[in-house]
């Protein structure tokens, strides 16, 4: 039986990870494979590298891991990423740079499943609506003939779509959801870290049983206070003085590229 754990979205909460590697562990899940954004928000960039590392997890960059790294700029981010990435820049070690400078944009495991972070061919695109996976379904047919499931991150919500032919349906989510043989997947599963939910404080994952077809999505509590106090401390949350003038200094950088543009 071939079980892999599905992680994504981590975002330096050592806390979050640890829960879920200990539920994967109960579960007896021994490959692991992670969907990028390893880094950013929270205070433990570093330890959850290491985490990653000890246990040989196939992982691709997110774009985080690429902004954290100086290789993609602060233009797609919100005011609450930028700051966190700022920091996290300083912070880094040259070992955990050094592996997330080595992660592959995408992974295929054993041809039918590739793992990307945000869109087929862009690591910044949300894939929220069915159109945005129709759009996706093209692209992996394109890239990746033989593909079946798309494992994807970056909305940090767990979800399942489905496709038959160019139908897509947004699958119910179910504790565990079947695969049927004759459908393409796009299945996200979910966010580690939860320190960015209104929702819940879980951290999300999910365990595919290629075997049996079929996605098992978890929920588990991780010590959120502890996280949340880190990121304070260590200076991974944005002053709200400063929200406002990274704002302002947003909406002037757009008015003199319009105006630039309109020349
Ligand atoms: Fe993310
Ligand atoms: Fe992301």
């Amino acid at each position: 039986m071939a079980l892999y754990g599905l992680v994504a979205d981590i975002h330096g909460n050592r806390e979050a990870l640890a829960a879920a590697l200990a539920a994967l562990d109960r579960r007896n899940v021994r490959h692991l494979l992670c969907l990028g954004d390893i880094v950013g928000y929270n205070a433990d960039p570093d330890e959850c590298v290491a985490m990653l590392r000890e246990r040989a997890v196939l992982a691709i960059a997110g774009n985080h891991d690429l902004i954290g790294l100086g290789r993609l700029d602060f233009a797609r981010c919100s005011n609450k990423a930028m700051y966190s990435l700022k920091r996290t820049r300083r912070s880094l070690s040259a070992a955990a740079a050094d592996y997330l400078a080595e992660l592959p944009g995408y992974r295929v495991i054993g041809k039918r499943i590739v793992l990307v972070h945000g869109g087929v061919r862009d690591v910044e695109q949300y894939m929220v609506n069915e159109e945005h996976i129709r759009q996706n379904a093209g692209y992996l047919a394109a890239d990746f003939p033989e593909a079946r499931l798309c494992f994807f991150g970056h909305s940090h919500d767990q979800k399942v779509y489905e496709l038959r032919g160019e139908a897509v349906r947004d699958v119910p989510l179910l504790p565990c959801v079947p695969l049927l043989q004759d459908r393409v997947y796009f299945i996200n599963p979910g966010s580690v870290d939860a320190s960015r939910k209104r929702e819940h404080k879980l951290a999300e994952f999910a365990v595919l049983d290629s075997d049996a077809s079929q996605v098992e999505f978890w929920r588990v509590p991780y010590d959120c206070a502890a996280t949340e106090a880190k990121a304070a401390v260590f200076g991974y949350r944005i002053p709200p003085l400063v929200d406002r003038a990274y704002t302002v200094r947003k909406r002037l950088f757009r008015r003199i590229a319009r105006k630039a543009a309109a020349r």
